[in-house]
């Protein structure tokens, strides 16, 4: 158990969270004050954290024709859009929803890119009017689609096309998508004749390549394979005669959950960039759409313990969030450190267990085999829940989404308020 400390005592990988007098604090705000004045489960976020993890790739790609452009798809609060396009970030966008979500908060159209694999004809039509910076096309059928609905509405679509480098990105099954047997992208061997098609389509106009191969990253490597297997295509497709004004690396590069130690965002980027260089691509523009990286060490989920219920072979501590707002355990089997809130008090006895939500389903768990020293009414944190948590969370056992607070400095804003239960079927009919 983190010992109570009176002076700030940061917890690994979460810069901007840490003790301080036994209270756990993001940035100088205490959490319990904000379980008290808003409930739980509560998400809360530091502004700083974010902007210090974005600061890190405007560091890597100083100097570059570069567009950092943030997977809204990690976390799509406005708040957190908004404060990321304030700081310059243009949007990847996955969904027409999504879009509105970034049109919404002021963004340029012309920064957003709108990736995905099924986009439909209305969502393409829109993206077109608002004026989309491109789209990342992920098979031929989509090329002729997009073509048609282009010349449906008098545009002409910027188009990238999505290639799958068949490279392994050493992470989750769920969260690769750069491999042969996933459903992403074009495959490597067909995308010069994507681009041939693409280039002979009235609707189209060739703008760049993309690629994304996961989610999770913690090595630098699958990243510099990627890269060279898209540098051979460019190479091919300039060849054919197709410009290709710029590359788009995609997102990808993981957190530190558990003592998982990726590359700083800097330290990756100058790795791939001294490539790039090496290869005579330096001065391409470059897009890059980093999710996770960006918000997932900035948040918090504040939780209170319900009940303690010892057992034979396991104890468990049932607390009011659940799969349902922290979808990854139950997903993946993913790991989120969860601390208390008040920080127990030296050589108070710790029990071991599985930290567990209300949710009628055994893989409703937030952790296992976790020492903690609690009673009911006390409040943990699940740490790293900034990225896929409240953007996955659903209303799994009518159970309303819960509240999020932005944190700056001193000062805390509710960025969003807890859903109402009326709020759930309220579009329903009996
Ligand atoms: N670009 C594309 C095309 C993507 O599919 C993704 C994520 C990103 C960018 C952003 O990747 P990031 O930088 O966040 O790794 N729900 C899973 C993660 C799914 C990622 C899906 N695609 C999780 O909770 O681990």
């Amino acid at each position: 158990m983190t010992p109570a400390a009176s002076s700030p005592a940061p917890l690994p990988g979460v810069p901007f969270v840490s003790y301080r007098g036994g209270q756990l604090m993001v940035e100088d705000v205490a959490l319990s004050a904000l379980a008290r004045a808003h409930g739980t489960p509560l998400f809360v976020y530091s502004s700083a954290a974010i902007l210090h993890a974005l600061a890190a790739y405007q560091r890597g790609l100083a100097g570059r024709d570069a567009l950092i452009c943030y997977a809204v798809k990690a976390n799509s609060s406005l708040a957190i859009l908004k404060l990321l396009a304030d700081a310059g970030c243009g949007f990847d966008i996955v969904s027409g929803g999504e879009l509105e979500r970034a049109l919404a908060v002021g963004t340029a159209p012309a920064k957003i890119i709108f990736s995905g694999i099924g986009k439909t004809r209305q969502e393409m039509r829109r993206a077109l009017e608002a004026g989309v910076g491109c789209f990342n096309v992920e098979s031929l059928a989509e090329l002729d689609v997009l073509s048609d609905v282009a010349q449906g509405c008098g545009r002409v679509a910027p188009v990238s096309i999505r290639v799958n480098p068949n490279v392994d990105a050493r992470t989750h099954p769920y969260i690769s998508t750069g491999l042969k047997g996933n459903k992403f992208g074009i495959a490597h061997e067909q995308a010069l004749e994507a681009y041939r098609r693409a280039a002979s389509l009235p609707g189209l106009r060739v703008a760049g390549i993309d690629c994304h191969i996961g989610s999770q990253i913690t090595e630098p490597a699958p990243y510099l394979e990627a890269m060279d297997r898209v540098l051979d295509l460019v190479a091919a497709i300039e060849a054919a005669g197709i410009p290709i004004h710029h590359i788009d690396f995609g997102g990808g590069l993981g957190i530190d959950y558990n003592g998982d130690t990726p590359p700083a965002a800097d330290a990756l980027w100058s790795a791939l960039l001294a490539r790039l260089d090496a290869r005579g691509y330096g001065g391409r523009r470059l897009m890059i759409e980093p999710g996770r990286s960006l918000v997932g060490n900035a948040g918090v989920c504040l939780t209170e313990v319900l009940y303690l219920k010892p057992g034979e072979q396991k104890n468990f501590c049932i607390v009011d969030a659940a799969m349902n707002d922290l979808p990854r355990p139950a997903l993946y089997q993913a790991f989120h450190r969860i601390e208390p809130v008040a920080a127990a008090a030296p050589g108070a006895p710790a029990t071991t267990y599985d930290v567990v939500g209300p949710v009628c389903e055994s893989g409703d768990w937030l952790g296992r085999d976790r020492a903690l020293a609690v009673a009911p009414g006390d409040h943990l944190a699940v740490l790293s829940a900034g990225a896929y948590c409240m953007a996955m969370a659903s209303n799994y056992n009518t159970r309303p989404r819960a509240a999020e607070v932005l944190v700056s400095g001193g000062q805390a804003r509710l960025v969003r308020q807890r859903e109402g239960v009326q709020d759930l079927f309220r579009d329903e009919r009996v």
